[in-house]
């Protein structure tokens, strides 16, 4: 089929020109305003949930009106969220709880990796053992509904997007193939898992602001502040923001969390078009869409929009507005919202609850054992879910997925025998290791916070405890017989600086930058005083190296080519077990294998500009005019040199790329998908899927050194459109523990999707015609192996 490039082109001109998208607004929000002109087709239970479908309906025709808003509008409670259920039908109550990092706000859970540190892993079955051990707890604790995983809500579209440390790549096929394994992996525990935030929601700033609940960033009163509007044609919003949806609707989500931003100017919770035409129809979602906390601003217009679930309804104390509840029940009395519209929101609620088998075995009683909360009614009593096995996998993510930036000598450590340690960093917490994280700014200003192991807000999970990088270096250096001694402030130590560092073979610098929920950075800069630290680390010691727990890019300009910084590792925020897998890589014990989630720029300025939008009017817009151009496609469509580029981190070791080839043999139907979506596709012919795959490629790669390593092999596509960017990653292949001098094949499976783009006018994938350049290789600016594919026909 010819293509018609030229149609395709002057969309993207107009993309790039504000006054298109004025003119563009205006159509969707007549189209998104209410669920007249975008429908959801009526559930079915999907491929998966028939027979759920077939329980659920006759649970749903046996309720009354009460009964089925009951199921859907939160009540108070002791967990997150609360949904009373139907005691007369033993359905429920059933609890909601946080986050994506473990389950919170309980204690005798773990801490787990952030998602952004289990992504630097590129490891597909890190990041599925991460959510099943984490959906073995939630469960444990009587939760019936975990609050994650992120699935692209944030992407990382904005480097200071305050939460993107807590979701994954800042790419959507990374992304799509990360929220794939967490879903499941949470599910196959038994837990529902809530894929969120829906969608195109990548900024705090604005966010919300709707009932009691004031956010730093208010300037106009309650119920007046609009939430921002994130304004995004239909190219980007299939090609890049939607992409990891699709993932975690095959992956059988239960449920979709509809995010604070509005779309399109339509608040994301009250959008028809996102949620009834691309969610329900498109991508075939069978579960329930519920509220973020306060993402609900009207009653009618969530229930067209295809709402299924408020939350927290009538909990905290109003504090997010009091939703639905007795007034849904008058709304379906006086015709305003169908009573079927009401039913299918209560099968969507119960089919994965009853696909999961929630309906035949009883959790755990739910044990608040958590921190006191005006809005949770505590009780007394603690339940320790934790297993021996899971601290050792929070272990093993951690080194595996720190990231070696830069090493001219300085790692592995060999066997120093006086080791300097600098920072506050390095150590625990004045207040205790779970006093800052819980809220946005828990602690006062002056406290020193110690080491940074998570980020903060709902995506926080407390620590049972946290093996400091001092503990663990400290009891190594016992071991080794070291002498080890450590300055643990940040400022005002330049005196001992000075005597202790020219003594010490190696100087290790902890340095951190915080993020959280509520709040987008200020700056890509470290906290107060790390930079000065550095300074003068390097000033007394020729053997400096710098470890940063971060939420992201940080600024390293001013000191990463001084030759006294001998190593930097970027071991982002790693959970409880911090420091063990961190001497795990200082030391060579695990050879680092972690890559970039995503590009590590110079300076701010060479990013998209304006991804945070912070002008203080009433009705805020975030216009997405860099398209589908995000990360590494901007930086490789604008030619701009980045620090360190996407996919990029080094090894002890060395590896080579030879013998590309293509199977067309390894064409396969899709196994993958637990729940089918209805994408329309061109090359649609009467039974296959957008999901098959259509050829596979492999690559070998040789260690080279002198020491077993593994390595996250890339593959990246040219795709023969004038408004693709240089390359996009269509696949990744962590080829492990390869011996020096071995050789292993990297293996990557291409679907159809994976070789499309989205037609606008057609309003369908397809694959261009033309010559597809694939390229393989270690990061996405170092691909030695190309080969070549087109479509035949
Ligand atoms: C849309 O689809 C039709 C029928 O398949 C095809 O003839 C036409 O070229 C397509 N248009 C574009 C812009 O791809
Ligand atoms: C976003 O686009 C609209 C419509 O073109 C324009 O009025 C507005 O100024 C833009 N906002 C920003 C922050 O660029
Ligand atoms: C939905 O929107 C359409 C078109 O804007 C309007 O005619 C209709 O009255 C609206 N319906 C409801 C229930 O608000
Ligand atoms: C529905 O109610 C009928 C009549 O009370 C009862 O026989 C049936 O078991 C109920 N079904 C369910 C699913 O509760
Ligand atoms: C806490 O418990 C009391 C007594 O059972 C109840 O009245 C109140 O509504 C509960 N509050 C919350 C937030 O659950
Ligand atoms: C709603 O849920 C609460 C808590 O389980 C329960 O007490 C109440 O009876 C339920 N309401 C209805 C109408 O079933
Ligand atoms: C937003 O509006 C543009 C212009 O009308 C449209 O192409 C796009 O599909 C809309 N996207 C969403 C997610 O509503
Ligand atoms: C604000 O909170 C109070 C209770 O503290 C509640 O009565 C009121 O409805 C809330 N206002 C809004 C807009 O939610
Ligand atoms: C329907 O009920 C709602 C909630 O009580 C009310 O706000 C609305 O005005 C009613 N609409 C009609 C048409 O009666
Ligand atoms: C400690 O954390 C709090 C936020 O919880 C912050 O306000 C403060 O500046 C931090 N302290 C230091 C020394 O960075
Ligand atoms: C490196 O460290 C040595 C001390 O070991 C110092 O004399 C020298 O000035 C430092 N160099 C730089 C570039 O900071
Ligand atoms: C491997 O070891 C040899 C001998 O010690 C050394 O010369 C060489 O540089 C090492 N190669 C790498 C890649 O480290």
């Amino acid at each position: 089929m010819k293509l018609k490039l030229d149609v395709l082109l002057s969309l993207a001109i107009a993309l790039s020109s504000s006054s298109a998208f004025a003119q563009w607004l205006d159509v969707t929000s007549l189209d998104s305003g209410n669920g007249t002109k975008w429908s959801a087709p009526p559930v079915n239970g999907g491929k998966s949930w028939a027979e759920a479908y077939a329980k659920a309906s006759a649970l749903v025709a046996n309720m009354t009106l009460p009964e089925k808003v009951n199921m859907t509008t939160g009540i108070p409670g002791r967990c997150v969220g609360n949904l009373g259920g139907v005691p007369r039908l033993n359905i429920g109550p059933l609890c909601l709880e946080d986050g994506p990092a473990g389950v919170r706000p309980v204690h005798g859970v773990s801490q787990f990796p952030a998602g952004l540190a289990a992504a630097a892993t590129w490891d597909e079955e890190l990041i599925y053992n991460r959510s099943l051990h984490m959906g073995q707890e939630f469960y444990d604790q009587g939760v019936h509904i975990a609050l994650a995983p992120v699935t692209g809500g944030p992407l990382g579209r904005a480097p200071r997007m305050g939460r993107n440390w807590e979701g994954w790549f800042a790419d959507p096929y990374a992304t799509g193939v990360a929220s794939y394994a967490s879903v499941k992996g949470l599910q196959d525990s038994g837990v529902a898992a809530t894929a969120k935030h829906y969608v195109a929601y990548e900024q705090e700033t604005f966010r919300n602001q709707y009932g009691n609940f004031t956010e730093s960033y208010a300037v106009f009163p309650p119920g007046e502040q609009r939430s921002i509007s994130s304004n995004l044609d239909d190219k980007t919003t299939h090609e890049v923001y939607l992409w990891s949806f699709a993932e975690s609707v095959r992956a059988g989500t239960a449920h979709v969390m509809c995010s604070y931003n509005e779309v399109n100017q339509t608040q994301a919770c009250h959008n028809a078009y996102t949620q009834n035409h691309l969610l329900k129809k498109e991508l075939g979602f069978q579960g329930s869409v519920i509220s973020d906390w306060g993402g609900q601003h009207d009653n009618v217009a969530a229930a067209l929009g295809g709402m299924d679930v408020s939350m927290p309804g009538s909990g905290f104390g109003g504090l997010f507005g009091v939703m639905w509840g007795d007034v849904l029940v008058e709304l379906v009395q006086n015709g305003t919202v169908p009573e079927e519209r009401l039913d299918d929101m209560v099968l969507r609620i119960l089919m994965p609850w009853i696909y999961l088998g929630q309906d035949q075995k009883q959790l755990p009683d739910v044990v608040f054992n958590g921190v006191g909360s005006p809005f949770f009614n505590a009780t007394s009593g603690y339940r320790d879910v934790r297993k021996d096995e899971t601290a050792t996998l929070i272990r093993t993510i951690g080194s595996n997925g720190a990231t070696l930036l830069k090493n001219t000598g300085g790692l592995p450590l060999g066997n120093p025998q006086r080791i300097a340690v600098l920072g506050n960093d390095a150590t625990d917490n004045d207040l205790g290791q779970n006093a800052c994280g819980a809220g946005a700014s828990s602690c006062p200003s002056d406290n020193l916070n110690g080491t940074m192991s998570m980020g903060g807000g709902s995506g926080y999970a407390y620590a049972p405890y946290i093996v400091t990088p001092l503990d663990a270096l400290k009891k190594r250096a016992i071991q080794t017989g070291a002498e080890i001694s450590a300055i643990t402030l940040d400022s005002n130590v330049d005196s001992a600086v000075q005597s202790l560092l020219p003594t010490a073979d190696v100087t290790l610098v902890f340095v951190h930058a915080w993020a959280t929920e509520g709040f987008d950075r200020k700056d890509i800069e470290l906290d107060p005083h790390m930079d000065d630290l550095i300074a003068s680390a390097v000033n007394f010691s020729s053997n400096v190296v710098v470890v940063m727990h971060i939420p992201g890019v940080v600024d390293i300009e001013k000191w990463i080519d001084n030759e006294n910084v001998t190593a930097v590792v970027a071991a982002w925020y790693p959970g409880q077990e911090s420091g063990n897998g961190l001497v795990d890589v200082l030391y060579g014990d695990v050879n680092p294998s972690g890559k970039l989630p995503f590009t590590w720029a110079k300076s701010l300025d060479d990013y998209a500009p304006g991804t945070i939008v912070d002008d203080p009017v009433l009705a805020p817009q975030s216009n997405f005019t860099e398209g589908i151009f995000i990360d590494y496609r901007w930086f490789d469509s604008k030619n701009i040199t980045p620090r360190y580029e996407f996919g990029f981190g080094l090894s002890y070791t060395t590896f080579e790329y030879s013998d590309i080839a293509i199977d067309e043999s390894a064409a396969h139907p899709d196994e993958h998908a637990i729940q089918e979506t209805s994408e329309p596709f061109l090359e649609y012919d009467g039974s296959n899927s957008l999901y098959d795959v259509l050829f596979s490629v492999t690559a070998t790669v040789t260690n080279t050194g002198n020491v077993t390593g593994s390595e996250v092999a890339q593959l990246y596509l040219s795709i023969p459109e004038d408004d693709q960017p240089p390359r996009v990653l269509r696949g990744f292949n962590k080829v492990k523990h390869i011996e020096a001098g071995a050789s292993a094949t990297a293996t990557f499976e291409l679907r159809i999707k994976d070789l499309s783009v989205w037609n606008v006018v057609n309003q369908t994938w397809y694959i261009p015609n033309g010559e597809f350049k694939i390229s393989v290789g270690s990061s996405s600016r170092s691909l030695p192996l190309t080969a070549t594919w087109s479509k035949s026909s």
